[in-house]
């Protein structure tokens, strides 16, 4: 019934890296132009090796994004990031709303809401993260937390623009736990409906990826549930060899 977005595979580097782990990058790039794929591929190493990566991958199917954007276009705020210096840098994508900075720099839904703003001033695709914690699942609460985030995190000016959201329970990220199929369906099953709801039927391009120690292994069963259009990949995206084959499940 719904067009299915082009799945979107996304790396998330973390604070890993640097800048011989370009070498890295270079090979997934390789490897992609040698064996191209149907999905989309992303890579966000941390905020140092945004430029060098996204000079490496010029040329190549892998688009590079940054794990996080300051609100505002500039000003005092010693130690951050405004989305201008990120596109700046070259790179088209940016994760927000991850759980390690909702819950390490308590950023909330509103918070996250206004730098997605920012990153749509700058012309860069969001990547909007939401998950419930282990408490709030045990709770019953999974489903009800989520729609809350992804209602509170999407600002109206999204509507008609690029932008993809991460599921990503807090307990599955690098834990190598991962909820059952039936969990994740579920999950995304209603984020599709809270964005159907919000944004119309155009929102079945948008594609939401699932995180949470996705590897090589399991990738291909959790790529297949419904409504799942990609992965956000944290530990198994480091080394081209594993992320490829996440890659190659989609
Ligand atoms: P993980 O991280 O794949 O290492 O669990 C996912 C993420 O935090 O995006």
């Amino acid at each position: 019934m719904s067009t299915r977005p082009t799945p979107l595979i996304a790396g998330n580097w973390k604070m890993n890296g640097l800048a011989a782990s370009l070498d890295e990058l270079t090979a997934l790039a390789e490897a992609l132009t040698a064996e191209p794929v149907r999905a989309r591929v992303a890579v966000c190493p941390p905020a140092t090796l945004v430029e060098r990566a996204a000079r490496a991958a010029i040329g190549s199917a892998v688009e590079i994004g940054a794990q996080d954007c300051r609100a505002e276009q500039s000003g005092a705020f010693t130690g951050d990031v405004a989305a201008e210096m990120i596109a700046d840098c070259g790179a088209t994508l940016v994760i927000l709303g991850h759980s390690e900075r909702r819950s390490g720099y308590d950023e909330t839904d509103s918070m996250v809401c206004a730098k997605v703003l920012a990153a749509l001033r700058a012309g860069l695709e969001p990547i909007v993260c939401v998950g419930e914690t282990l408490e709030e699942r045990r709770a019953g609460r999974a489903v009800e937390v989520v729609r809350g985030q992804v209602t509170g995190s999407l600002p109206d000016a999204l509507r008609g623009k690029a932008f993809s959201l991460a599921y990503e329970p807090v307990w599955a990220i690098g834990s190598g736990l991962t909820p059952s199929l039936a969990e994740i369906g579920e999950v995304h099953q209603a984020i599709r409906e809270t964005l159907t709801a919000r944004f119309g039927e155009v929102s079945s391009t948008v594609a939401i990826l699932y995180g949470g120690s996705v590897k090589p292994g399991n990738a291909a069963e959790i790529l297949s549930i419904e409504d799942v259009g990609g992965a956000l990949v944290g530990g198994a995206s480091l080394k081209a060899a594993d992320f490829l084959g996440i890659i190659r499940s989609a």
